[in-house]
């Protein structure tokens, strides 16, 4: 059994990564640096691939997937933020979010899922946010991306339950991440102001460790005072 994450340079992906290897568990990650992080360990295999650029990307993941017909579960991760007013956002940076943050994993999946539909068995844990859940001012293409994905991921539960594919939501509040280095807020400083990436990766192995009769539907995190800051240097 193989774990396929997105995203596994930084942040949740990296975490979630660390701990799978800790359980002995070769972990194949995707993402444009992935290459530069060893974790020191066999049991991780990189893939360099930009997601964003969704035309080009069936073909190198339907060759991950014939190196590797092992890999029974999906961690749909990688994404990045963009807040701002409606206006501010050009045409390439709309069209670059929702690649990024929901086609992608569409594409992901649906590469994956014929072999796991053959083998009946697979699970696809999608990190959604809890920006999927409601639309927030400043957050306009975020939300929808973050609601594309989650609306498609509950979709597709119930199109493959039949053939023993568990699909899991994850909606994070504020991570303490790298997520917020090119954005103009942040969390608080408090420990209490966000989660932990380590935190998260818990949750996601929470839920791929269920099975097979149970299935976490959707698990949604917070932390305990959420406290949003402006920085002042950037827009
Ligand atoms: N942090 C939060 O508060 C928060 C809250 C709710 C949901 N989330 C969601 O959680 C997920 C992980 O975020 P994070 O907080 O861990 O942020 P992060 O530390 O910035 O990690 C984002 C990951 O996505 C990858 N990525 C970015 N652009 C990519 C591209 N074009 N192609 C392939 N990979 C790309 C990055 O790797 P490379 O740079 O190597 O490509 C990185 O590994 C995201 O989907 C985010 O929307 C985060």
């Amino acid at each position: 059994m193989k774990v396929l994450i997105t995203g596994v340079s930084s942040g949740i992906g990296k975490a979630t990564c660390e701990a799978l290897i800790q359980k002995n568990i070769h972990v194949l990650g995707v993402s444009r640096n992935a290459s530069q992080i060893s974790f020191n360990s066999s049991l991780y295999t990189p893939y360099d691939l930009n997601l964003a650029k969704c035309s080009q990307i069936q073909k190198p993941l339907e060759q991950i997937q014939k190196e590797h017909p092992d890999i029974d579960i999906l961690i749909c991760n990688a994404g990045k933020g963009l807040f701002g007013s409606l206006e501010e956002y050009s045409y390439h940076a709309m069209q670059e979010l929702m690649n990024l943050n929901f086609l992608s994993h569409a594409i992901l999946s649906k590469v994956f899922i014929p072999n796991m539909k053959k083998k009946k068995k697979g699970k696809i844990v999608f990190i959604a946010s809890e920006a999927a859940l409601q639309g927030r001012q400043r957050g306009s293409l975020y939300c929808a991306s973050k609601a594309a994905l989650r609306s498609f991921a509950q979709a597709l539960r119930e199109e493959c339950a039949s053939s023993g594919i568990s699909i899991n939501i994850i909606n994070p509040g504020m991570v303490r991440t790298e997520f917020f280095n090119e954005l103009n807020i942040a969390p608080g400083p408090s420990e209490e102001n966000a989660i932990t990436p380590e935190q998260v990766a818990t949750a996601i192995i929470y839920t791929i460790e269920q099975g097979p009769n149970m299935l976490i539907e959707e698990i949604n995190l917070a932390p305990l005072k959420k406290v949003v800051e402006h920085k002042k240097s950037k827009q």
